[in-house]
């Protein structure tokens, strides 16, 4: 089937899942970013009529600030918490369902994180507005995926044909599988890269297999770096570990340094959808290759972009 990206597609849409999003689609989405970043000041308060809900009921740094900043450069206001401590949802025993419906009440758009799977999809379904997944648990993290794809893209002007290396935890992650699900959408090459245990979960594989979709498993980043464009390092999840000891084997086992880049081509990239622990030293921030800082901070721009496609006229 042919799915036409017409310019309102995403208009009162969820983007709960990366899977609903056709590759045309994701295009109009990081067109549309690339106009932001080329010029951000022409799109100041576009959106001042507009009140934005960030609700997150887990940890974040990057993807709460930078949807909180899209939000008020567009000229939106915000409501939520970023510490779900501080709301009546853990306070004092409020259901999700109930949460969602206050928050459907109070704004024209709500963004979540939240640490069950399947919550995201939940939210949508209460909600008659529209809801943005910006995590739910181990599942899925689209806008970090279009994010993401987006330094690809401007990095390289293309995506057909990359060859793209995770390593790490790629079991535990949920940027792995929104990541894996867009990417099937291109002409790429994927190479999973880490201890056995940490390979991704089987759902994503066949995933891989029914979309035919090109990929390697290996456990050393030596067998395939000189062939990689891209490599996207992630962190242990620790806090998805089941069994602590397992979490203590696996510690430190991974770090790319400066050594573990003897090979690689010129204008391979490395990206980490951050925070980092040890799973990068340090020396390799002022290499070529490094592109985490410039990644997150194409953030603003793409979720700019997708709050401008989903709430504006
Ligand atoms: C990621 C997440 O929350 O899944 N962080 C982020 O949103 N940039 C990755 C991680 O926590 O490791």
């Amino acid at each position: 089937m042919i799915v036409v990206a017409r310019p309102d597609s995403f208009r009162n849409r969820d983007v709960v899942s990366v899977k609903d999003i056709s590759r045309e689609e994701l295009e109009l989405v990081f067109d549309h970013a690339r106009e932001i970043k080329k010029e951000p000041s022409k799109f100041r308060d576009r959106l001042s009529d507009k009140i934005v809900s960030i609700i997150f009921f887990e940890p974040s740094t990057r993807t709460f600030n930078s949807f909180d900043t899209a939000a008020k450069i567009l000229g939106c206001r915000t409501v939520g918490f970023a510490d779900p401590s501080a709301s009546s949802y853990t306070g004092k025993g409020e259901t999700l369902h109930d949460t969602i419906k206050m928050f459907e009440g109070y704004s024209d758009c709500i963004v979540i994180r939240h640490p069950m799977m399947g919550a995201a999809k939940f939210a949508s379904e209460v909600s008659g507005k529209p809801v943005i997944n910006a995590g739910s648990g181990a599942q899925e993290h689209p806008t970090q995926a279009l994010l993401d794809i987006f330094t690809m893209r401007e990095s390289f002007g293309k995506m057909d044909s990359l060859n793209i290396g995770m390593l790490g935890d790629l079991r535990y992650s949920r940027t792995i599988p929104s990541l894996v699900y867009a990417l099937s959408k291109y002409d790429v090459r994927l190479n999973f890269i880490s201890p056995e245990s940490l390979q991704p979960r089987p759902e994503v594989e066949s995933f891989l297999k029914s979309n035919g979709v090109k990929y390697e498993k290996s456990n050393d980043i030596k067998d395939s770096i000189k062939d990689l464009d891209v490599l996207y390092v992630t962190r242990l999840q620790k806090e998805r570990f089941v069994d602590p000891t397992e979490y203590q084997k696996l510690k430190g086992s991974y770090q790319i340094c400066k050594d573990s880049m003897v090979g690689a081509k010129d204008c391979m990239i490395i990206l980490h959808p951050l925070p980092r622990v040890d799973e990068i030293s340090a020396e390799v921030d002022s290499t070529k290759h490094a592109m985490y800082f410039e990644q997150a901070r194409n953030g603003l721009y793409v979720r700019m972009a997708l709050l401008d496609m989903v709430m504006g006229k």
